[in-house]
């Protein structure tokens, strides 16, 4: 996720921004920035008092100190910098932040998606703004720069703006012409104040500012703040006052962080609902019909497609057996799911009417890589489902769905594969939508469904304290088994993946109804079994579910069952029951796989792991 700083004081703005910058590189970024109001005592760009002086660059923080070393910036102490995860536009200079207005009088820096930016550039170019970027953003400084050209001032200017804006967003501006303040706003999106002696600052988190003070402000939803050397004005959108609230920060960098947490991993499940919200952001035209983010494909193109074939790898597998459930049901088109590093070695039937869906988190897994290219060497077409703007995967494929996760550092994919169910869900409705095979008001039905997810999200996280007290329970055994069904099945397989990578433990998942075709014989006295019971609405598969969970109970096992709220006709066979807020049978894998996460996060703490970098993995699987 981007990071932003902002600054006014009387120290260096430059070295106080570039220091916040490289205090947040741990959340990711792959451009970096950098906007100062030159107060007029150097510079060797020719800038004068009260001009704006912004430099971006494309790749890590040190090509934009590099840059700045070159040809320095003037002398300033109002400032504002960001590291960009790129969402709308690739990684390139040009669409690095900060952005500036039509005269260059205001720069603003973004995190999040302005899902109406299509419609409100369309109508700036129309009154004759031109546009330097692919971004979202650049929609945000002219509208901005509009309104303080025309009297208001920032403050006015920020709120003004953000009324018309929707999406998720963080913005923090300055305006050359008055240097005493740095605006910032925001809408479901990060944002912290600092408040030091004589200086303000703004930050994604904490960590952008803790060496120099620890004194903090916290924002609510859809609030403008204004800081001066004095401190910090806060007020709702509408412009009436507001307070945030003060806190003290006692952690360290290293906690900061994390926002507190012991582990990326952990504070990665905390942001799901954040995340599923983003993923879904800006999906619906104005006239209500789904778009992706790249489409290089036409419709008549996708009309003629057959079969799908899914590649990938590890969690992302899992991801895609998923999705094959909700195409079938919803596109009746036939899909494979194959993993990545199997697929090319097998020969597989491919023509111009199979469309390959590559999903991969970090867009450079080798073997899924190789496997697109060869898919696209067979005239297939390949549809990315990807997290990493600019990656390998989405630059080879013929259209990308970005999963809007933000940056994953955890190596265990957990926002990463939320998201990516988000994605295939998207992408089955889209083809629904293309194909014609659900009315308009039926994937409106959906989407709805869809948007609640965040919110049921939230709720089973809830369970947390649960689940961390079952991971102390069973930290002594070296065997768990995991049953799913349906869309359950992969949800098992991702719970007992999640163990083995972690907790180096010995965890098989399997569809349930195969217990009795051989895993069943694994079945002793005290072996933990989780079971993930379908909802009531598959009423012939939830009570299939039930029988294997007695099965597994009458030879000894400990079952853990997940099951929907209001549904008790498995607790009389359950030694331990976890709530999922109901949910949709194909959506249900988006809430049954939180407490899976939080349990082998938990189980790998207890045992004393580094769950954020477990042994023999790599974030990234860069060779076959
Ligand atoms: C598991 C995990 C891996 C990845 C796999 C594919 O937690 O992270 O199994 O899912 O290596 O990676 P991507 O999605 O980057 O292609």
């Amino acid at each position: 996720m981007c990071g932003i700083v902002g600054y006014v004081g009387d120290r260096s703005a430059q070295g106080v921004v570039i220091d916040g910058l490289r205090r947040l590189e741990y959340r990711g970024y792959d451009s970096a920035g950098i906007a100062l109001i030159a107060d007029g005592r150097s510079g060797a760009r020719g800038d004068q008092q009260g001009k704006l002086a912004v430099d971006k660059r494309a790749g890590k923080l040190a090509n934009l100190e590099k840059a700045i070393a070159d040809t320095p910036l003037p002398a300033s102490t109002t400032g504002i910098g960001h590291t960009r995860w790129a969402t709308h536009g690739g990684p390139t200079d040009g669409n690095a932040h900060p952005h500036v207005g039509r005269t260059g009088r205001v720069a603003v820096v973004h995190n999040g998606i302005i899902e109406n930016f299509a419609e409100l550039r369309a109508s700036l170019e129309a009154d004759g703004h031109e546009f330097a970027s692919q971004t979202d953003t650049e929609v945000a400084a002219h509208l901005l720069e509009r309104e303080v050209v025309g009297g208001a001032d920032l403050t006015i200017a920020m709120q003004k703006v953000c009324s018309v804006l929707e999406g998720a967003f963080t913005f923090v501006a300055i305006d050359a012409e008055d240097p005493s303040r740095v605006v910032a706003a925001r809408r479901n999106s990060p944002l912290v104040v600092g408040l030091g002696e004589g200086e303000s600052f703004l930050g994604s988190d904490v960590a952008a500012f803790i060496e120099h003070t620890r004194e903090a402000l916290e924002l609510d939803q859809d609030q403008v703040v204004t800081i001066t050397r004095e401190g910090a004005t806060v007020t709702n959108f509408d412009g009436t006052p507001a307070e945030g609230r003060r806190f003290h920060v006692d952690w360290d960098l290293a906690a900061a962080e994390k926002d507190g947490h012991d582990w990326f991993m952990r504070k990665e499940i905390l942001e799901q609902p954040r995340a599923v919200a983003d993923s879904l952001l800006g999906r619906r035209t104005p006239s209500g019909s789904l778009h992706l983010d790249e489409m290089r494909l036409d419709d008549d193109e996708l009309r003629e497609v057959t079969k799908i074939i899914i590649i990938a790898a590890g969690t992302s597998f899992y991801a895609g057996m998923v999705a094959k459930y909700a195409i079938e049901h919803w596109c009746r088109i036939s899909v494979e799911v194959e993993l990545a590093s199997e697929f090319r070695y097998r020969d597989p039937i491919l023509d111009n009417s199979t469309l390959v869906v590559a999903i991969s988190q970090s867009g450079e897994t080798a073997d899924t890589l190789q496997a697109i290219r060869h898919a696209r060497s067979q005239r297939s077409k390949v549809l990315a489902i990807c997290n990493t703007n600019g990656s390998t995967i989405p630059r080879e494929s013929d259209a990308v769905i970005y999963t809007h996760a933000g940056p994953e550092i955890g190596v265990a994919s957990t926002k990463g594969y939320v998201t990516q169910l988000v994605a295939c869900y998207l992408l089955a409705l889209y083809l629904a939508q293309v194909k014609g095979t659900m009315y308009g008001d039926e994937i409106d039905g959906v989407m709805t469904q869809l948007e609640a997810m965040p919110a049921a999200v939230s709720k089973v996280l809830e369970t947390a304290p649960q689940v961390y007290d079952l991971a102390r329970e069973y930290a002594d055994r070296r065997a768990f088994l995991f049953l799913g069904r349906h869309a359950g099945y992969p949800v098992a397989l991702e719970g007992a993946l999640k163990l083995k990578e972690l907790a180096y433990l010995h965890a098989e998942g399997f569809a349930a109804g195969e217990l009795k075709h051989g895993p069943i014989a694994l079945v002793e006295e005290g072996l933990p079994i989780w079971c993930i019971v379908p909802p009531r609405g598959r009423d012939f598969l939830h009570d299939k579910m039930r029988s294997g969970i007695m099965e597994v109970r009458a030879r000894g096992a400990r079952t853990i069952a997940l099951v929907e709220e209001g549904d008790d006709s498995v607790d009389s066979v359950s030694d331990t029951i976890i709530r999922l807020p109901k949910v949709p049978v194909l959506l249900q894998p988006l809430v049954a796989v939180v407490p899976l996460q939080l349990f082998a996060c938990q189980l790998a703490t207890e045992l004393g792991y580094d769950v954020d970098q477990p042994r023999n993995l790599a974030k990234s699987v860069t060779v076959e």
